[in-house]
């Protein structure tokens, strides 16, 4: 057999409510005194966190709130946070939101808890700590960070670097899906797209690719795929809320061991130059991608049409290709944007996003098919 590892974060809680009983998170934390949460403006202003600071405050744990994240984390803010972390002297640190406020509590935890400086630790392995406790609640169903070791900034005006390395998973990633009953339709759509875009990402890459992975990422796909729409059409179906909640999990687990490749390399340009949501990135080259792809990795998409639509026929081609047609079936039924145009991308710009995404070789050595920069550039001009 192939030999493979496999990792993922050492402590997970599934509940709902579970996010206004603190009580298990303190104790996977080690029952901090100070604890500094990382959240953003609109989970804030959501009422999110009533409950959660609430239970905090009743067990006696004194708590600060930075609700300054933007999407895309930007270095600065970041950095801001950190310091604003080790100013209250936190002992604990938790991630309250989508994968934005995440990822920065991650690098929060770490900056908090050691003088590595920030611009040491990008790539893979460069993060030593030791970090201060951390524990991630997500309120998007989409990015898997709270079980991923991966940290994503916006660096400088436009790119986007990734931290990623072990201490990184957090202590304990708490699922809570009614947090997510409140996400809007629109940005449940491109979360939940990028959930599935993991999971067949993590089931066709090229290096890691391993039994329980390949296994993560199924259950996900079965999950996302009966809810997402749902979800979208009915923002108060709990059993599609959690379902989402689970299948983002499950395929966050199965990408943090076989990484991600050509469609998020492709998709970062758009966030970092464009500010277009990560998801709706991801699902704007999706189709695209994927077709380029299709020589190299027809059994693999086949596989997955398979599984999400049983009785397909025909070769492994045709059953490709109606795999990549659902995803897109589903990218029009949740009503995301289609083409890179109405996202205010022209033409001119698409030389400059093939170059950044070249940038993305953490993800590009993970595809199943070699992509050169006149290649993406041909991608981009698919997407248009
Ligand atoms: N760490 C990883 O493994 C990983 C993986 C994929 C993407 N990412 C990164 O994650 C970021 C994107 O995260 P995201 O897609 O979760 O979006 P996000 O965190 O940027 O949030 C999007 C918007 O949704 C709002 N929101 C969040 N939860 C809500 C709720 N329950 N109710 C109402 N509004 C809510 C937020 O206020 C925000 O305006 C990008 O920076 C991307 O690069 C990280
Ligand atoms: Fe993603």
């Amino acid at each position: 057999m192939t030999a493979f590892e496999f990792r993922t974060a050492p402590h997970i809680i599934v509940k709902d409510g579970a996010a206004a009983e603190p009580g298990p998170t303190l104790d996977a934390l080690g029952r901090p005194e100070r604890v500094f949460i990382v959240t953003d403006a609109g989970v804030r202003a959501a009422g999110l966190l009533n409950a959660h600071v609430a239970g905090l405050e009743a067990a006696r744990v004194k708590v600060e709130v930075y609700d300054k994240v933007v999407a895309d984390p930007p270095e600065a803010m970041v950095l801001e946070a950190g310091e604003a972390a080790k100013a209250f002297d936190a002992d604990a640190v938790i991630g309250f939101g989508g994968g934005s406020p995440m990822d920065t509590s991650k690098i929060v935890a770490l900056l908090a808890g050691s003088d590595q400086p920030l611009s040491d630790m990008y790539g893979v392995n460069n993060a030593k700590g030791p970090r201060l406790p951390l524990a991630l609640f997500p309120t998007t169903s989409g990015t898997g960070s709270e079980v991923t070791p991966i940290a994503i900034v916006t660096t400088g005006e436009t790119t986007k670097m990734g931290v990623v390395a072990p201490t990184l998973y957090a202590d304990v990633a708490v699922l809570d899906p009614e947090l997510t009953v409140g996400l809007p339709s629109h940005v449940t759509a491109a979360t939940g797209v990028d959930a599935m875009v993991h999971a067949l990402e993590a089931y066709s890459t090229k290096l890691k690719k391993n039994q329980i992975s390949d296994a993560l990422a199924l259950r996900a796909l079965t999950l996302l795929h009966g809810a997402v729409e749902k979800a979208c059409t009915d923002g108060s179906d709990r059993k599609a809320r959690a379902d989402m909640a689970l299948g983002a999990m499950l395929a966050g687990q199965a990408f943090a061991n076989a990484p991600c490749a050509g469609v998020h390399a492709l998709a970062y340009p758009l966030g970092g130059i464009f500010h277009v949501p990560h998801g709706l990135s991801n699902a704007l080259v999706l189709p695209h991608v994927l077709k380029f792809n299709t020589p190299d990795a027809a059994h693999l998409y086949a596989e997955l049409g398979e599984h999400l639509l049983p009785g397909l026929s025909g070769s492994a081609e045709a059953k490709a290709n109606a795999f990549i047609a659902e995803l897109e079936r589903i990218c029009i039924a949740v009503k995301l944007e289609r083409r890179l145009t109405q996202l205010g991308v022209n033409h001119n710009d698409l030389p400059r996003m093939a170059e950044d995404a070249m940038l993305q070789t953490r993800l590009l050595v993970n595809n199943p098919r070699e992509i050169t920069q006149d290649d993406a550039l041909a991608i981009y001009q698919a997407a248009l």
